[in-house]
């Protein structure tokens, strides 16, 4: 463990393991719950098509998810034998990419639900009799963590699959709650103070290894956006002729947007004068309060530039999330150590949209930015790389083979986010093209010399 000062990294979490293992159970039950959900609401033929590419069927993810949770709980944490031992290659990410998985010879759906169920029964078996510590892997539950983690990532990934699914809507959601009377005054920036502050965390138990180890940065003062970029805001762009206009992008940015032609964020298209965006097969009038959602990095990187601004650094983004100027420690989320609740923050699939700029007051940062956690992930102008004192950790394919410049950093986790799988440490990146994942952004600026250091 990196020795670290607890008054500024602080977790009072329980280490009872009766609280621990109820936690546990709470959280691989709520992961397993969405998967039924989203797996569910599909015939067999659905769940075994291919809807895109860039995605694997979902009876692919519903089995890889009880493959890893059957490698990890069952074999690394109780020394069990394989279930299936010839299905782990099947089911291995690194060993075919998702556009060739619909040919694999995939378990069929309800042969792929028998595994899983398979699988967890036994997992609770286990959970029922770890002492929850002595081990790196068991201590505080971090594996059983780690595999509710894992199995809400890949609900998030199947929530996007059927976002590109073509079809009449099969899932449904209350609208979020609108923002509340005011957030039109809100300031459109908040100015972040110059001074180091503590980045990433040693004391999060569930923290994944990207995440760690805390460490002090020090960043000169900057302005960052009280709220993510709104639709609205992202016309002005396009109708400026943004999309036309070389000076906003960079040479890969703009080969992007010839190469595809691109115009306008993914699932929308015009209507006459206006713009329509389809949304798990719902089409609508693109509203213009929401936060802008399916963008590249290349996208957020142009409009910023158009804007006479830029993208938060990695670090300012943490920063505006999680320093406290009263007391000069990083918070776990924007609005304190608690855990997330419905009025924090849009997460967990409760809506099936961003909502509108300016909402969750009780959600803003102790320097009044809202909406950093939940709605939209948000890239950061940043490449995907360790902390110092990295170490990986259970396994170098989670996060060590990504690091480097293909990939950019997303903060904040989006609508489609568990809260289990949010912290205001949690790191996300993906590949700068990207534009199918729930991914929006804010801008900032150096603060300049009329800010008094
Ligand atoms: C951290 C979201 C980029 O989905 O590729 C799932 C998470 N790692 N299974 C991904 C993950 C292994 C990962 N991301
Ligand atoms: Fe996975």
């Amino acid at each position: 463990m990196t020795t670290h000062d607890a008054s500024l990294d602080p977790w009072t979490g329980p280490a009872d393991p009766e609280i621990l293992r109820r936690r546990a159970e709470r959280v691989l039950r709520t992961a397993r719950d969405r998967t039924h959900a989203l797996t569910g609401c599909v015939d067999d033929h659905d769940l075994t098509a291919q809807h895109s590419p860039l995605m694997s069927p979902l009876v692919w993810d519903l089995a890889h998810i009880g493959n890893q949770e059957e490698q990890w709980l069952l074999r690394a944490v109780a020394g069990q034998q394989a279930l299936r031992p010839e299905i782990d290659k099947v089911y291995d990410a690194f060993e075919h990419p998702r556009a060739e998985r619909p040919s694999l010879p995939l378990l069929p759906p309800a042969e792929a639900r028998r595994y899983v169920a398979e699988v967890r029964g036994r997992v609770l078996d286990v959970l029922d009799r770890s002492p929850l510590h002595g081990t790196p892997l068991v201590d505080a539950g971090f594996a059983f963590g780690m595999i509710a983690q894992h199995e809400q990532q890949h609900d998030e990934t199947m929530l996007i699959t059927h976002q590109l699914r073509r079809g009449p809507a099969v899932l449904t959601a209350p609208a979020p709650p609108g923002p509340p009377a005011g957030a039109g005054l809100l300031p459109a920036e908040v100015l972040v103070p110059a001074g180091p502050f503590t980045m990433g965390t040693s004391t999060e138990p569930w923290a994944l290894d990207n995440e760690r180890p805390a460490h002090r940065r020090d960043t000169p003062a900057y302005f960052i956006d009280t709220v993510p970029v709104s639709n609205g805001a992202y016309l002005r762009f396009i109708e400026d002729g943004g999309y036309r206009d070389r000076r906003w992008w960079t040479a890969a940015g703009w080969d992007l947007v010839r190469e595809h032609d691109l115009r306008a964020p993914l699932f929308w298209r015009p209507d006459g004068r206006q713009w329509l965006r389809r949304r798990f097969g719902v089409v609508e009038p693109v509203p213009e309060e929401e936060p802008v959602l399916h963008v590249s990095w290349y996208e957020a990187d142009a409009y910023a530039r158009w804007a006479g601004r830029r993208l938060p650094t990695e670090a300012e983004w943490e920063k505006a999330a999680r320093y406290d100027p009263s007391s000069g420690r990083s918070l776990r989320y924007p609005w304190g150590d608690a855990e997330p609740g419905p009025a924090h923050a849009n997460l967990g699939q409760r809506h099936l949209r961003p909502a509108p700029v300016g909402s969750y007051p009780e959600g803003a940062s102790p320097l009044g930015v809202r909406q950093l956690i939940g709605d939209v992930w948000e890239w950061t102008g940043d490449d995907f790389l360790p902390y110092p004192g990295f170490a990986a950790f259970p396994y170098r394919e989670y996060s060590e083979v990504f690091f480097g410049s293909d990939h950019k950093v997303l903060r904040g986790g989006s609508f489609a986010v568990d809260p289990v799988v949010c912290r205001g440490t949690f790191r996300n990146w993906d590949l700068p093209v990207r534009r199918q994942i729930f991914a929006g952004f804010r801008t900032a600026r150096d603060a300049g010399p009329e800010v008094a250091r």
